[in-house]
């Protein structure tokens, strides 16, 4: 595919010729020279040479390799934009957090995101959008944590998951990944200093059996104060019941996640849900009786969805008024079951419906409150979590502008330390796979602890 001297970020460029490419072989050189302020890139595409020169001081080596990669990013999204006639609404921005770099770049952003990664005004308007929702949350200056809590246990694997999460069912650890986890937990108090949000994930915390979700929320407990919120993804329909629900209610939680994904019961076996869109209704109002704040979470560009399914699944969405929803793009990942049957996805369509999903949540008192993006989405686009005032999750916001330190507890949980006051983040990442994980459970507790300290 390409064959660079800057192999540092040979998967960044990859991912940009994703974008455009339909699985097809492009052959593409690309060597990038630079003295420290003159940026240099070649390519040669097609027996064509492409040069590229962009000039810019830069102040640390840190700052040195972000303009190296993006200088190399942006004359490739150029040179195959112009050869394949298609123009994204994110332009050549790739990352996870648009709205993280438009603080960043402070009274400039607009003119940065437009000028620099031809980001439409569209797209401009929605970070904008959400930075005003944000004014009232954001953790300015640093003063707050988070705890997050990884179940990596699902009832069973859907067809587009690439997350770590396995089938509850295959694992034979899942007593003795409770125990390590608790652990854990008791052994974190010292790395929290002004808790504001819980946020139990996953996977699907509520396909634990009782007695093990017990367990986790009573090692929580300890954690919360008046006020702090505790969101537990409770996740599909198919494993929530009463029972479940009392147990959440009685430890705190005070917010959840009935994930429909799609209204259509079609896709739903396609994409391996084991849950029909009535379960999702059934048990969408059953929680309510509870009085937990609910989030949806759902996809646009399902495989064989059309527009008119997505906006059946949205209105559907606006009929239930949850507090929250949050409209993610669909991903290509790598690890799931979909890329494996699915080279590439349609170009224009899932622009459509998340447009559709925009306009009508405005329409309908929602604003747009946290975005993120992923790589190979669907048409390149992103996520966003849409919320009536006041019932943002901070968490969330949290996480996503990377503002708050967080301490995670779990497999595949990443904790981070934000000194802001340096503009540095200092991450620690416990191991992804389960035994692993239980194995060592004493050296990630002293690891953290060294984090945190
Ligand atoms: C961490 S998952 C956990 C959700 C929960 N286990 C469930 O399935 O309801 C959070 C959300 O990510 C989204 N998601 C997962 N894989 C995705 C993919 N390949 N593309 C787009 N969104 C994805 C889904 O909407 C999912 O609800
Ligand atoms: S989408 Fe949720 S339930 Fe499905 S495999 Fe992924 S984490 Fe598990």
């Amino acid at each position: 595919m390409i064959d660079t001297n800057r192999l540092d970020y040979k998967k960044d460029l990859e991912e940009v010729i994703f974008m455009f490419s339909s699985g097809e072989d492009i052959s593409i050189t690309h060597i990038e020279e630079n003295d420290g302020k003159v940026f240099n890139d070649k390519f040669v595409f097609l027996g064509k040479e492409y040069n590229f020169t962009n000039e810019k001081n830069v102040k640390d080596l840190l700052e040195l390799k972000r303009y190296e990669k993006r200088f190399s990013k942006l004359g490739l999204y150029k040179i195959l934009s112009n050869y394949y006639g298609v123009n994204y609404e994110w332009g050549a921005l790739t990352g996870i957090r648009p709205t993280k770099m438009a603080y960043m770049a402070g009274d400039d952003f607009e003119k940065e995101l437009k000028d620099v990664f031809y980001v439409s005004d569209k797209k401009i308007n929605v970070i904008k959008d959400i930075l005003n929702t944000q004014k009232p949350i954001l953790d300015k200056d640093g003063k707050y944590d988070d705890l997050f809590v990884s179940i990596p246990f699902c009832p069973t694997k859907c067809t587009y998951c690439s997350f770590i999460s396995e089938a509850l069912s295959k694992c034979k650890y899942v007593k003795e990944y409770v125990d390590a986890l608790c652990y854990e937990l008791d052994n974190s108090f010292s790395s929290i200093k002004n808790l504001r949000s819980v946020y139990v994930g996953g996977g699907t915390p509520v396909s634990l059996k009782s007695e093990y979700l017990i367990k986790i929320l009573n090692a929580i407990k300890p954690y919360l104060k008046e006020g702090t919120e505790f969101t537990v993804e409770a996740g599909r329909p198919d494993v929530i019941t009463e029972e479940k629900l009392q147990i959440l209610k009685d430890y705190g939680v005070n917010r959840i996640c009935v994930n429909p994904q799609t209204f259509s019961n079609k896709t739903l076996e396609i994409i391996g849900r084991k849950h029909t869109a009535e379960s999702v209704i059934e048990k969408y109002n059953l929680a309510k009786s509870y009085g937990f704040t609910i989030n949806m979470d759902v996809i646009a560009g399902l495989p064989e969805e059309t527009f008119e399914d997505f906006k059946n699944t949205i209105d559907t969405i606006i009929k239930l008024n949850p507090d929250n929803f949050t409209v993610h793009t669909l991903c290509l990942k790598k690890g799931s079951e979909l890329k494996n049957k699915i080279k590439r996805l349609a170009v224009g369509e899932v622009s459509k419906m998340t447009d559709y999903a925009y306009n009508i949540a405005k329409e309908n008192g929602y604003n747009p409150y946290y975005i993120y993006r992923q790589k190979y989405a669907a048409d390149n686009l992103e996520n966003i979590g849409y919320s009536k005032p006041n019932k943002e999750c901070v968490y969330n916001i949290d996480v996503m502008e990377e503002t708050s330190s967080n301490v995670a507890c779990g497999a595949n949980a990443v904790s981070k330390r934000v000194y802001p006051e340096k503009n540095l983040i200092e991450r620690y990442g416990n191991p992804k796979d389960v035994l692993t994980y239980i194995n060592k459970v004493n050296e990630i507790i002293k690891a953290k602890k060294e984090l945190f300290l």
